[in-house]
Formats: structure tokens, C-alpha cells, sequence
């Protein structure tokens, strides 16, 4: 089948962890036509604008989107960012971020966040009057609903046990409120799956004291973004967290990390997350043996020690991370 994949290469550490990547596709014989979009900063330092003109009608035209991570420069004055408007213009709804211990581990954690992708404080929607910074929090109730759906369904295919919900509805009555009793009133088509809540401070705890008790966290969009790179911490790197954007029409893949221009040139990334997020966006496609190839080759890589990034303990290249992944993944595929 001939695929039409939109690429978007990223800033910072973005090129270098999706070139990883892409390497990995080829080695377990994914083929398809690479639609290259440019944005990001130094596409806006050459051009004035983020992203090029004309890109959402490209990337709706291809079945879906692989892309390297995006710098937005804080503070008004500049653009806004371009992930935020991706997934708000194509209905991203969902974003699907799975943590996995990967290889041996004292503490298996297996856990999924689904994070509400289009509302929340990311709205946009903000002014000053004054001295005074304001800044609208959307919650609604066919948002809530959709991603609470969409938490359940997950957990019904995975066949997981608990879908929890991650509130503050003791002080955001209203916003949270809402959220929270959306999601037990959808629970209720679900009886075989457990219903949970934490408040989102004591999710953020338990994520580090007990990620082994958490199977399906669901949170609006500002919980859940922060809640992630918790999560990415406690499973060893944010180098780690792949993640899915997932609407309708539409599906993104992309690491969950930033920029990370500390470390960006120097060819020490760890490009797990981004080659992560290409097995996932394999699976969406439906190639399920290359993307069980490439999550079973990156397992082998963590279980054996030899060939990790910096983050991970390791002193190897990027590129090196990227040979051995392809490598394993080739002779995994070939027995699959
Ligand atoms: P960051 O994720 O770029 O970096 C946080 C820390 O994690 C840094 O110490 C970095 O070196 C380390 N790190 C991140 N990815 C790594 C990897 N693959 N291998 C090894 N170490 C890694 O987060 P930060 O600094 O908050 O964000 C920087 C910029 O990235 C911001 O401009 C933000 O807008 C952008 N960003 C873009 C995202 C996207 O496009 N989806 C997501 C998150 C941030």
C-alpha cells in the first residue's frame, strides 16, 4: 500500500532523533512517501511565519503525520504554537501517551494518559486589562465526553482494568466539575472496567510512589501535558515517551519531549521516544508486525545495556541508538 506520511522535522534535537527514526521504518520495510512540511523557529526566522502556507491541506491528504518536536519562544511578541493549532485545527482529540518500563525493572509500570487535547487553558483564549493577565479555562461537556469515550474504548481494546480520572474539582467546582462528572456518567457504559478519580496533586504523587497501582489516567489537557513528563521520568526519560494525536480523520505522532536545546548538535539525544512514536503510528496503520518488531528490538536494546544515550546511563551517539534499533529490529522482523 502506498502510504503518503506528512513529516515535520522539528527544531532543536527534532532532526536528528526523526532521521533515527526513519532509519528504523526503512529497516523493517516501511515504505511510503515522505511529505516534508516546514515549521518551527527557524523556519519563522527565514520566512515570517511558523509553518508554510498551504500545510493542513498537505497533511489532511496523507494518512498521517510523524513529527520531530516544535521550539515556541515564551511570552507574547512572537508565534504561537504550532502543535497547539495542528491539533486544534485537525481534531486531534486525543492524545495518547504510553510509559513502560522497558527491559528488567524493580517496578514495572505499564500506564497510559490520555490527555483532552483541544480545550482547557490552551485554549488561547487570553487578554490583559490592565496590569492583570486573564486567561479562559474551556472545558465542555462534548469534549469531556469524547475523551472519557475514548479513555474506556481504549482500555476495553488493551483490556485493561481501571480508567482513572484526574480532577481539582474541590477548587475548579465549575471546569472540573464538569469534567469529572462526565467521566462517571460515560463509566456507567463500561461496568466492566473499574472507575477511579485522583485529585491531580495526588496523581502527580502516586505517579512516583505507586505507578505500578495506575492503568489508564485521563486529564484535560494542562494536567495532562504535566503529568506526562512525571510519568516520563519515573519509566528512566522523557527520551522514552512516544505519544499519539489521535481525531477522526486524522493521527499525529510525535515524542512527547521538547526541543531540548541543551543538548541539541551534539548527536547525544535519545531518539526512543521518536522511533516509539513511529511504531505506534505503524500499529494505527495497521502494520502490526513492524511495529511489534521495533517495540521488541527497543526492549532487547534497554535489556542489554550496551547501546543507550547519555539520559539513559549509556555514553552512545543518537546515531548509534538508531544502528542497533534498525539492526535488531531488521533480525527481529525477519523471524516475525
Ligand atoms: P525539553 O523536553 O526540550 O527538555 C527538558 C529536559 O529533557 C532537557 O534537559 C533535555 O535535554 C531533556 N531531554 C528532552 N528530550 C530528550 C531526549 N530525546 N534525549 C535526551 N534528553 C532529552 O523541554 P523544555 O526545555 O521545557 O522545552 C523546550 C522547548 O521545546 C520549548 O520551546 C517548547 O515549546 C518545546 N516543546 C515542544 C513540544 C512539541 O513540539 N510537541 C513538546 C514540549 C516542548
Amino acid at each position: 500500500m502506498g502510504y503518503r506520511i506528512a513529516l515535520l522535522r522539528g527544531d532543536g534535537i527534532g532532526p536528528e532523533v526523526i532521521n533515527a527514526a526513519l532509519e528504523v521504518l526503512n529497516q523493517v520495510g516501511f515504505k511510503a512517501e515522505f511529505i516534508e512540511i516546514k515549521a518551527g523557529y527557524d523556519y519563522w526566522k527565514q520566512a515570517g511565519k511558523p509553518i508554510e502556507d498551504g500545510a493542513l491541506e498537505v497533511i489532511r491528504k496523507c494518512h498521517c503525520t510523524l513529527k520531530g518536536p516544535l521550539l515556541t519562544p515564551p511570552g507574547p511578541g512572537t508565534y504561537k504554537s504550532v502543535v497547539v493549532a495542528l491539533r486544534r485545527e485537525l481534531n486531534l482529540y486525543a492524545n495518547i501517551r504510553p510509559f513502560k518500563s522497558y527491559g528488567e525493572s524493580a517496578r514495572p509500570v505499564d500506564m497510559v494518559i490520555v490527555r483532552e487535547n483541544t480545550e482547557d487553558l490552551y485554549s488561547g483564549l487570553e487578554f490583559k486589562v490592565g496590569s492583570t493577565a486573564l486567561s479562559i479555562r474551556v472545558i465542555s461537556e462534548k469534549a469531556s465526553k469524547r475523551i472519557s469515550r475514548f479513555a474506556f474504548e481504549l482500555a476495553r481494546k488493551q483490556k485493561r482494568r481501571k480508567v482513572t480520572v484526574v480532577h481539582k474539582a474541590n477548587v475548579m467546582k465549575e471546569s472540573c466539575g464538569l469534567f469529572r462528572s462526565t467521566f462517571f456518567d460515560v463509566a456507567k457504559q463500561y461496568p466492566e472496567i473499574q472507575a477511579d478519580e485522583l485529585v491531580v496533586d495526588a496523581a502527580g504523587y502516586r505517579i512516583v510512589t505507586a505507578p505500578e497501582t495506575i492503568d489508564v489516567l485521563v486529564a484535560s489537557n494542562m494536567f495532562g501535558d504535566i503529568l506526562s513528563d512525571v510519568a516520563a521520568a519515573v519509566v528512566g526519560s522523557l527520551g522514552l515517551a512516544p505519544s499519539a494525536n489521535v481525531g477522526d480523520d486524522h493521527a499525529l505522532f510525535e515524542p512527547v519531549h521538547g526541543v531540548a536545546l541543551d543538548i541539541a548538535g551534539k548527536g547525544i539525544a535519545n531518539p526512543l521516544a521518536t522511533i516509539l512514536s513511529s511504531a505506534m503510528m505503524l500499529n494505527h496503520l495497521g502494520e502490526y508486525d513492524r511495529a511489534k518488531a521495533i517495540e521488541l528490538a527497543v526492549d532487547r536494546l534497554i535489556r542489554e545495556k550496551k547501546v543507550l544515550t547519555p539520559d539513559m546511563g549509556g555514553n552512545a551517539k543518537t546515531v548509534d541508538v538508531a544502528h542497533e534499533v534498525a539492526r535488531l529490529a531488521n533480525e527481529i522482523m525477519a523471524r516475525l
